[in-house]
């Protein structure tokens, strides 16, 4: 999408995917701002150990906790060539929009089920509460880490009203943020005994590919409305190209480029 982008612009860029051992991710940014890039985009597992390896974090990157995008820009007032590598969180954000663009979700006052307490379970949960949902379930097969994210957003936004477990009516929104139905025989992300899919409005699954998991066909069958993760990586990448070239993103082209690359 960002290589689409770029010619769209004519903007003489490139994006490369580098494959980095968490090891070595110290050593691969210093090398990208020695070697001149313009930033990067990180993914699992560095983007919590990224928050210690940048120079600066954005408000983005400390409000959600993690770096997905980094800015490599000249800093330093003394005329010496001194490039500062700067955090940015573009995920987050990124949820709220793929929601509202896909689904035509309002999130204010909204009933919620979240399958999934890892990191991008624990985000979700969070810019959801920010968003000021009215009541948010939260489901994880590790227990613990559904209550240690629950007590994180009561500390944090003690107007969401936040419940491990599942819902005893019906929701606005059920969204799944575990790898459940990334392999073809992987079971649902959700008990059937506790919680029926026809007692969602509409279901958004952060998985992508493939474009319409075992959770998201059920749902369509159930008459929810749905939506797979594109719409979030799509929006996370838009967000990071503004952030390295300072220009609008070009979304339709990404789009495009998106469902090209990975659907078609
Ligand atoms: P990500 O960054 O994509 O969120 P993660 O932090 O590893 O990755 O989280 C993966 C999520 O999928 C977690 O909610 C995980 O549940 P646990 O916290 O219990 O590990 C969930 N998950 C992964 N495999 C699962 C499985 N086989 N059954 C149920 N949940 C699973």
């Amino acid at each position: 999408m960002h290589n689409a982008a770029f010619a769209a612009l004519g903007l003489n860029w490139r994006y490369l995917a580098c494959e980095v051992h968490p090891d070595h991710l110290r050593a691969a940014i210093e090398g990208a701002r020695a070697m001149g890039f313009a930033g990067l985009n990180l993914t699992v597992p560095h983007k919590l150990v990224a928050l210690d390896l940048v120079d600066a974090l954005d408000k983005s990157a400390r409000k959600w906790g993690a770096v997905n995008t980094i800015r490599f820009e000249p800093a330093g007032v003394d005329g010496r060539a001194r490039i500062r590598a700067v955090g940015f969180n573009t995920d987050a954000g990124a949820i709220v929009a793929a929601l509202r663009g896909d689904l035509k979700l309002e999130l204010r006052g909204a009933k919620v089920l979240l399958l999934g307490a890892g990191g991008a379970g624990r985000t979700a949960a969070l810019r959801l509460a920010a968003e000021k949902v009215a009541e948010l379930f939260l489901v994880n097969r590790t227990q613990s880490k559904a209550k240690a994210v629950a007590a994180e957003i009561k500390k944090q936004f003690p107007s969401v009203r936040v419940t491990p477990g599942y819902p005893a009516a019906n929701v606005d929104l059920l969204l799944n943020a575990t790898s459940l139905g990334l392999q073809p025989d992987d079971r649902l992300p959700l008990d059937k005994r506790h919680f029926s899919l026809n007692r969602a409005r509409a279901v958004y699954d952060m998985i992508y590919r493939p474009a319409e998991t075992a959770l998201l066909q059920a749902a369509r069958k159930a008459g929810c409305r749905t939506a797979n993760g594109l719409g979030m990586l799509l929006h996370q990448g838009a967000k990071a190209f503004e952030i390295w070239t300072g220009k609008h993103a070009p979304l339709d082209v990404m789009r495009r480029a998106l469902e090209e690359n990975i659907h078609g």
